[in-house]
């Protein structure tokens, strides 16, 4: 290992001095990191760049999942003034990488052997024609569930396991006058929750040919219809202001004792983390009831646009840090993700992120690891927005199940 940092801070310094270091130039990121927990993991980011005298500019663009991100992205690439790097999940890299917008790393991310560290399911987005065009910082999954520990224990109810379990729970707090589902009325959040509802209720195989293979026998079938009822229960189940709220102000809810669960991605613990709760102790973690065998993944990349040429002193020194095995612990504790490498000690991580990091093994291994649909991995990216329109429409009461299912299939159809 001390062989490896020593070679590659050789190689970054050579890198460093042999291109444009002699006026180092800041970085300027453009990301959606922006809640307290996100911008407590980007702080550890910043540092680690700023112990390396690299500046950073940042360029944050608030909303979830990144889609207000995407659109200034494309304003600012369209008037010939890309950021020097910018985080980026799953299809859209590859789209980026398709318009021959992103810097070649092959040469950091071969000094530094990614390719032996890196799981295939991220190398897939990551490298584009036998380039790597980014680095993946994390590994992020959204079937999970977000549980006031107090406030479920305050009314005998045990973590669920399956579907029926979860709407026993619901009902409990409802009776109980407690907000039962935290959530907030935004297209991606909903769509968020259709990852884990879809894939409890389609199962694996159905997910896969819905989401990945977009088989339309699949996303017209039965089984959605069910998911769509099953969103409809939860939509019953959130309080009234759900409507356009941010989704960590939703894990607030939860946080405050407001409210029991929410349905959201692993960036939802590094909100309880900011604010000094412990897992276990003030809230739980669990896979969504019935997806205890599967994980449907996100990774955040920061992949590096092309400045004319050759990749920057500052872009190469970024990539490095990105996947130095101590900043990928660091920051993954704090962010709520697992690392995007194989070979690091996850022991450091709390309960949720070694359960996170067994569950993706596991998954890995069992053929259960899927690409989120929500987050940009299962599908290009208007085929994601046809999903989102679709399931938003549903949820907002503007059609039924039965009528959904026409829609997703129509939508999907046009879209791909
Ligand atoms: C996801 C991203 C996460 C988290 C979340 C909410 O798309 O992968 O890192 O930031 O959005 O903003």
């Amino acid at each position: 290992m001390r062989k490896f940092l020593k070679t590659k801070s050789l190689f970054v310094a050579g890198l460093l001095c042999t291109t444009s270091l002699a006026h180092a130039e800041d970085v300027e990121v453009l990301h959606w990191w922006t809640s307290g927990g996100e911008a407590a993991a980007l702080n550890v980011l910043k540092d680690d760049l700023s112990g390396q005298g690299i500046g950073w500019t940042d360029m944050p663009v608030a909303g979830g999942g990144g889609e207000q991100a995407m659109t200034v992205l494309r304003a600012r690439v369209t008037a010939g003034n890309a950021p020097t790097a910018v985080q980026a999940l799953g299809f859209d890299i590859l789209d980026w990488a398709d318009q021959g917008a992103l810097a070649d790393l092959n040469e950091v991310a071969a000094q530094e052997g990614w390719d032996d560290v890196v799981p295939d399911a991220l190398k897939a987005f990551a490298k584009h024609d036998g380039k790597w065009v980014s680095a993946p910082v994390n590994v992020h999954s959204t079937n999970w569930v977000w549980a006031n520990k107090a406030v479920l224990d305050a009314n005998g109810i045990a973590q669920p396991t399956n579907w029926d379990e979860f709407v026993a729970a619901v009902e409990a707090l409802k009776a109980a006058g407690v907000t039962p589902i935290a959530h907030g009325g935004q297209a991606w959040q909903d769509a968020t929750v259709f990852d884990a509802v879809a894939m409890s209720t389609l199962g694996p195989d159905g997910y896969k040919a819905a989401f990945i293979d977009l088989d339309e026998e699949t996303l017209g079938g039965d089984a959605m219809k069910e998911a769509f009822d099953r969103m409809a229960f939860i939509r019953d189940n959130v309080d009234e202001n759900f409507s356009g709220r941010d989704w960590n102000l939703a894990t607030a809810m939860v946080i405050n004792g407001e409210a029991g669960f929410q349905m959201m991605g692993d960036w939802a613990k590094g909100e309880f983390l900011n604010a000094g709760k412990v897992p276990g102790e003030d809230f739980l973690c669990f896979r969504f009831p019935g997806t205890q065998d599967q994980v449907t993944f996100n990774a955040d990349q920061f992949m590096m646009f092309d400045q004319g040429g050759t990749v920057s002193a500052e872009q190469a020194a970024l990539a490095s840090a990105i996947l130095s095995p101590s900043f990928q612990i660091a920051f993954n504790k704090v962010k709520g993700s697992v690392p995007a490498r194989t070979d690091v000690d996850g022991s450091d991580l709390d309960a949720c992120g070694q359960q996170g990091m067994k569950d993706l093994a596991a998954a890995a291994s069992s053929g259960n690891l899927f690409g989120s649909m929500a987050h940009g991995h299962a599908a290009p990216a208007s085929v994601k927005n046809a999903v989102y329109d679709v399931v938003t429409a549903h949820f907002n009461g503007e059609y039924g199940s039965e009528d959904a299912v026409t829609e997703l299939v129509d939508a999907v159809s046009i879209a791909k």
